[in-house]
């Protein structure tokens, strides 16, 4: 599962379309976490796209990992600011992939 404290254990290493990057990032099998309010652990995630389909506002939306063992497109949560903190997608996804943090 996704680690709840990444902001703690993970350094921030860079921002892609506004969406932070915590580290560590060495494409293509390490991806890191996506995201911060809503974060998504990219090593994790295997692609199950429930979180696209079930998210209400649309915080999602598919970005390509070629290479990446897990999957080769993971769920960016490009909306995140969006979030309504309903935690559906926390709830749907198979891998535990997603944090949302309603802070
Ligand atoms: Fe979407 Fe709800 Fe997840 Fe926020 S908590 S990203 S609104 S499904
Ligand atoms: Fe990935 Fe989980 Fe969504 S596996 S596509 S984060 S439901």
């Amino acid at each position: 599962a996704i680690d709840s404290n990444f902001e703690v254990n993970r350094e921030r290493v860079g921002e892609e379309d506004g969406v932070a990057v915590w580290g560590p990032v060495e494409p293509p099998e390490k991806q890191g976490i996506r995201g911060t309010h809503v974060a998504v652990d990219f090593d994790i995630c295997l692609a199950d796209g429930a979180c696209l389909e079930d998210c209400p506002v649309d915080v999602f939306e598919w970005t390509d990992t070629p290479g990446h063992s897990e999957s080769e497109r993971k769920a960016n949560p490009a909306d995140e600011d969006q979030c309504i903190d309903c935690m559906l997608c926390v709830d749907v996804c198979p891998v535990d992939a997603i944090d949302v943090d309603p802070g």
